[in-house]
């Protein structure tokens, strides 16, 4: 056995496979394009169509080999705490689909690990699925002496992704590390949990499809599924105690120990934050470079867990600004060559990292605090849920980290109050979310199941049709079914089909008419109130409307036309925005109305000008090109093959309908749309905006809306021009120079307010005089001020007299007299008493006012008293 790099095993294992006829194939993304799984997981995921005969692999190979980078948090929880396990791993695989099977995949494991990796036989141990006989005889005749075979069970042996799919039995191939790293038990051997006998390689027999209902279907070929945890095997070869000692994970520990100034190998706890830290800011920045975001929810969930995490650890470690972003570059360093994707986003994975930090720093030193005043309130010895959903809900923390930090203390969270909690929050928003659509609705619930029941689903034939004669099935009025809708009434009518566009996926409902010779009925607004069922909300203008009639329903084509362009238009501005900000940009909701669109989609900071302008001219260059733009129907399966782009988390069915803009963009879209880009005629951008966490919003218009926009904004500019009395194109230059003259102005009237102030300030000083009672006294009028400016000239009086005093001031601010009275403690024990001298002379400016004895201040209606009043203190006083 020698000593190899994670490098040199990759390469070894690879053409390893690739000289028996495998094909080398790529890791594939983090996303799995798979709607059951949340993440990429193992090397299978990718090959599932294969296993299932969807897809088929060109001749003459015989299957694929590859290095898969994969995430699993299910054992979040162990992470560090042994050397085995990551959240993000790197698996070595070889696949056949019906090719090759047991046999040759046992003879060539065997070859593999002996004679290219140099394991020495007498280490190897092999264990296979309780019945599976066939695998012991084949061991066996590669010269696997019997003590070194065993049967497992369902856990160990019986290998699946998921709760459905292909799975099947499999034989797992097990590095004796020797007795001391074991337990000890006499019963110790592979699959005991400790360290003695390390599971390196799993052959997967894949047989089955499982089924929703828990059965097994055989699937028609044999399959091979295999994966060699790459971190797992490098450590035998290395000779090391864990993964974390590896060449790779060992350079990422490094770069935690020069942020912290530890050395790992010296505390258990600090071991275990600088092992969590390597690890989980490895599957960040791969999560990252695969297009995900943090978010509260799927995968971006799982990301902002682990980041928030390793933040916590570092946190722990003393570090108190954003840090773990610097572990990029070492990521890039080490593992770039075999993952060109994390060399293409560093800078967005550096980005990305920095301002979720930012974002959770600001809450973590005060969820900190806000956790140990909950836990040293406690009594006993469990968390409440609802602190840990304030934990959750104000400053951030995801709850398995406040788990942790009450574990540490021997402390429990209280996991289904925390649920409870979380609940009625849901609800709390699904109840604001619905309220409108309910109002709208409530009405009719019950009524438009019935119809849908009795009539069907309403075909729609908007996409080619604009007008048609369709009869009538249903009407409804205050939420009964009715046979007859008179002129005057509103409610709601189901025809057999329709040309009207439902309000759905973004865009609005059509309006229009439906008309009979002696009828007319206006359709304010489209809605589907249940699946498939098309209501049009109306008001009768003449006439009559029975069911069973025939009428001509006709949309509003001008207004489609325009809702039309935005969609269009829409679908055009989520490909520029790819283009210029990258890949993790997805849409995330988006409203199309006849006089403007709007889009909501994943980024994480604001879109600079430079990029706002560049997306508009990508999506302006596209119209101008002139694409035709046309819609197909087909299978999920075959739309996600051919990459088209859908919504995250829509639940589509079988088959799909496809907006195809020649040459760019592909969308799933059931929407309404132009025939060719040019129609559009031109878009403009109106707002760029923050929707929440790493969720931005552009607002723009098209056409005619794009032209009136532009020229509001010409009317606007022309008028400033004409104010400033500047040609148009100066305007910004003569604004920007006119605020520079204002600001100066204002700071100039400042300073001789200021020196006016001063300058009474001293001639009231010279003429300060002895008060009865033997103190200072200031009595005078500031001429021009405001109560606060007379407080401030109160201060500057009483640090310039240097000494005890008082003060008795007037001014007078926009016509109305203001008094003070004011005392150092002093004076006051000496028997100055502000509250009772202002209320001794503030009838001489026809006011009333009062205060302590310390300060007191008035207002009053006439200025002309004020040397009354002053008079008036000067005789009380002096
Ligand atoms: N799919 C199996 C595993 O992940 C073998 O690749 O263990």
């Amino acid at each position: 056995m020698k000593y190899m790099t994670s490098a040199e095993i990759r390469e070894k294992y690879l053409s390893f496979f690739e000289e028996k006829g495998c094909k080398r194939w790529p890791s594939s993304s983090l996303i799995p394009d798979d709607p059951s799984l949340l993440l990429t997981s193992a090397g299978m995921v990718q090959f599932k169509p294969y296993f299932l005969q969807q897809k088929h692999l060109e001749t003459p190979y015989i299957g694929t080999t590859t290095v898969q980078k994969c995430v699993r948090t299910n054992d979040i929880d162990i992470i560090g705490t042994t050397g085995r396990h990551q959240s993000f791993f790197e698996m070595l695989g070889n696949f056949s689909f019906g090719e090759y099977f047991k046999e040759e995949m046992c003879a060539w494991a065997y070859e593999f690990s002996t004679e290219v990796l140099g394991l020495p036989a007498e280490r190897l141990y092999f264990t296979v699925y309780l019945d599976d006989d066939e695998t012991i005889e084949i061991w066996k005749k590669l010269g696997v002496p019997d003590d070194h075979i065993s049967r497992l069970g369902e856990e160990d042996n019986f290998w699946r992704a998921g709760p459905t799919g292909p799975c099947g039995p499999c034989s797992e191939i097990y590095y004796d590390q020797g007795e001391s790293f074991g337990c000890g038990s006499p019963d110790c051997a592979p699959g005991c949990d400790c360290d003695r006998f390390l599971e390196y390689w799993n052959l997967v027999f894949t047989q089955y499809d499982g089924q929703e209902d828990g059965s097994f279907v055989p699937l028609p070929k044999k399959n091979i599924d295999t994966g060699m945890g790459l971190e797992r095997i490098a450590a035998i070869l290395q000779g090391v105690q864990s993964n974390y000692e590896t060449d790779v994970l060992r350079s990422l520990v490094a770069v935690g120990e020069s942020l912290t100034g530890t050395v790992y190998g010296e505390d258990a706890a600090t071991d275990l934050s600088l092992r969590i830290m390597a690890d989980h800011s490895r599957a960040v920045a791969f999560m990252i470079a695969d297009g995900i975001l943090p978010s509260n929810e799927g995968r971006g969930y799982v990301l902002r867990r682990l980041l928030r995490r390793a933040v916590m650890k570092g946190h722990l470690l003393g570090l108190d600004k954003p840090f773990l972003n610097e572990y990029v570059d070492e990521i890039v360093t080490l593992m770039g060559h075999v993952y060109p994707e994390i060399v293409e986003n560093r800078e967005l994975m550096r980005r990305v990292i920095l301002s979720e930090e930012e974002r959770f720093g600001a809450n973590l030193r005060q969820g900190r605090a806000y956790l140990d005043e909950a836990l040293a309130e406690l009594e006993g010895d469990v968390l409440p849920g609802d602190r840990a959903f304030t934990l959750h809900d104000t400053y951030g923390f995801p709850v398995e980290v406040t788990r942790e930090l009450c574990d540490e203390r021997g402390i429990e969270v209280d996991m289904e109050g925390f649920g409870r909690c979380m609940e009625e929050q849901r609800e709390r928003a699904r109840a604001a979310n619905t309220k409108d659509a309910e109002a709208a609705w409530s009405t009719y619930g019950g009524v438009m199941n019935e119809i849908l029941e009795a009539v069907g689903a309403t075909e729609f034939l908007g996409y080619t049709k604009n007008d048609a004669d369709v009869r009538v099935l249903a009407l409804v009025k205050d939420g009964q079914q009715v046979d007859v809708l008179e002129a005057g009434d509103e409610g709601r009518i189901v025809l057999e089909a329709t040309p009207f566009y439902a309000e759905k996926g973004g865009q609005i409902g059509d309006t229009g008419t439906l008309s009979k010779d002696d009828a007319t009925v206006r359709v304010l607004d489209t809605k589907e109130p249940e699946k498939g069922l098309i209501a049009h909300t109306v008001q009768v203008e003449s006439g009559r409307i029975v069911a069973g009639d025939t009428v001509h329903a006709a949309i509003d084509v001008p207004r489609r036309e325009r809702i039309r362009r935005n969609h269009t238009a829409t679908h055009i501005l989520h490909w520029a925005l790819r283009q210029v900000l990258g890949d993790h940009v997805k849409q995330a909701g988006s409203y199309v109305a006849d006089n403007r669109l709007r889009f909501d989609f994943t980024h994480f900071e604001a879109m600079t000008t430079e990029q706002i302008a560049e997306v508009e001219r990508l999506a302006n260059e596209k119209i101008m090109e002139n694409h035709p733009v046309h819609a197909y129907e087909t299978s999920l399966a075959s739309a996600r093959e051919a990459g088209v782009m859908a919504l995250f988390g829509e639940k589509y069915g079988e088959f799909v309908r496809v907006l195809d803009i020649e040459g760019f963009s592909q969308e799933l879209c059931g929407g309404t749309h132009v025939s060719a880009t040019s129609e559009i005629g031109f878009v403009k951008i109106t707002t760029e905006t923050s929707v929440g966490a790493n969720l931005r919003r552009v607002e723009a218009v098209t056409s005619f809306d794009a032209l009136a926009y532009m020229n509001r904004m010409e009317a606007e500019l022309k008028e400033t021009a004409e104010e400033l009395r500047v040609p148009l194109l100066d305007v910004s230059e003569r604004t920007a120079a006119n605020v520079k003259t204002l600001k100066e102005l204002q700071a100039k009237m400042k300073r001789n307010l200021q020196t006016i102030a001063d300058d009474g300030i001293t001639a009231l000083l010279s003429s300060a005089a002895d008060a009865k009672a033997g103190y200072p006294v200031v009595i005078g009028s500031l001429g021009e001020a405001d109560a606060g400016q007379m407080r401030n000239a109160w201060d500057v009086v009483r640090a310039r007299l240097g000494k005890p005093g008082a003060a008795v001031l007037a001014a007078s601010k926009d016509g109305k007299p203001i008094l003070l009275a004011a005392g150092s403690p002093e004076a006051v024990d000496a028997g100055f008493d502000a509250g009772a001298i202002i209320k001794a002379i503030a009838p001489n400016v026809k006011g009333g006012g009062g205060g302590k004895a310390a300060m007191a201040q008035a207002g009053g209606k006439d200025a002309s008293g004020i040397e009354a009043a002053l008079e008036a203190a000067r005789e009380l006083l002096l």
